[in-house]
């Protein structure tokens, strides 16, 4: 067994036992968690997919989402915690030579994993700090966060949030799904899976110029909801 399997079943044993002891599921650290994942035999599972297929197929549902809300194969897209290429995989083939992809995620490990499986011209990969977006002089048609504000404390949420903002072209939309739980106060959970209250979530948007819409929401244990949202300048 190779070391890195090791340490993967060590750090799920660990989750189980926290799990049962305190009834909370442990923290995910993305950075660390990058670092002992051996990315070119399962680039999948650690985004989510638990096969290459679900992957591949999660890759054409949300190319077709996008193009759903207005994205052509000239559009500028930046895509926040891109991972490993599970948006730039689908787009890679979408966009054309006037269309432009920029990948941007916590882990040096996805970025360099990125770089290299997606050479296009008008692609490129950059490291972000946890609540800093890279300094880009493009100004972006569509800025997506596919299941980044699961992962994020509220007021990290916010504050990408409120960089975006920036970053958007006129007529630019943000699109962006979070965990809901409209019971509980503000927020709950960790970096594993955080919910946060959806008025909540509103009330640290003020300021920001952005008018939010909901455009879908898909049922979550407990009454909470996963609700996906765009975001466009007031
Ligand atoms: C569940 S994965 C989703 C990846 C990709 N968006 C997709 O749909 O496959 C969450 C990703 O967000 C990244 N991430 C977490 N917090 C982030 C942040 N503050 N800024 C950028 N990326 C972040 C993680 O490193 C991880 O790659």
């Amino acid at each position: 067994m190779t070391a890195t399997r090791t340490l993967r079943r060590l750090a799920s044993r660990a989750a189980s036992a926290i799990r049962r002891l305190t009834g909370r599921r442990a923290d995910i650290d993305y950075r660390r968690w990058y670092s002992t994942w051996n990315l070119q035999r399962d680039y999948w599972t650690i985004v989510g997919p638990a096969t290459k297929e679900e992957f591949d197929r999660l890759s054409r549902v949300k190319l077709q989402l996008l193009i759903d809300l207005g994205l052509a194969p000239t559009s500028k897209v930046l895509d926040v915690g891109c991972g490993t290429g599970l948006l730039a995989a689908a787009l890679h083939d979408f966009l054309d030579e006037r269309g432009l992809y920029v990948g941007t995620d916590i882990s040096p490990e996805a970025i360099a994993f990125c770089r290299e499986r997606f050479p296009r011209p008008n692609f490129s990969f950059h490291v972000n700090e946890m609540t800093r977006l890279p300094t880009l002089t493009e100004r972006f048609d569509f800025i997506v966060f596919f299941s980044v504000f699961t992962h994020t404390y509220p007021r990290e949420t916010a504050l990408l949030l409120h960089q975006a903002s920036r970053l958007l072209a006129d007529n630019g939309l943000i699109f962006a799904d979070v965990f809901t739980a409209p019971l509980i106060d503000e927020y709950s959970g960790d970096r594993s899976a955080v919910e946060i209250n959806p008025d909540y979530l509103m009330h640290l948007l003020e300021g920001s110029g952005l008018r939010a819409e909901l455009v879908d929401m898909q049922p979550r244990p407990q009454l909470g909801q996963r609700l996906f949202f765009t975001f466009t300048r007031e």
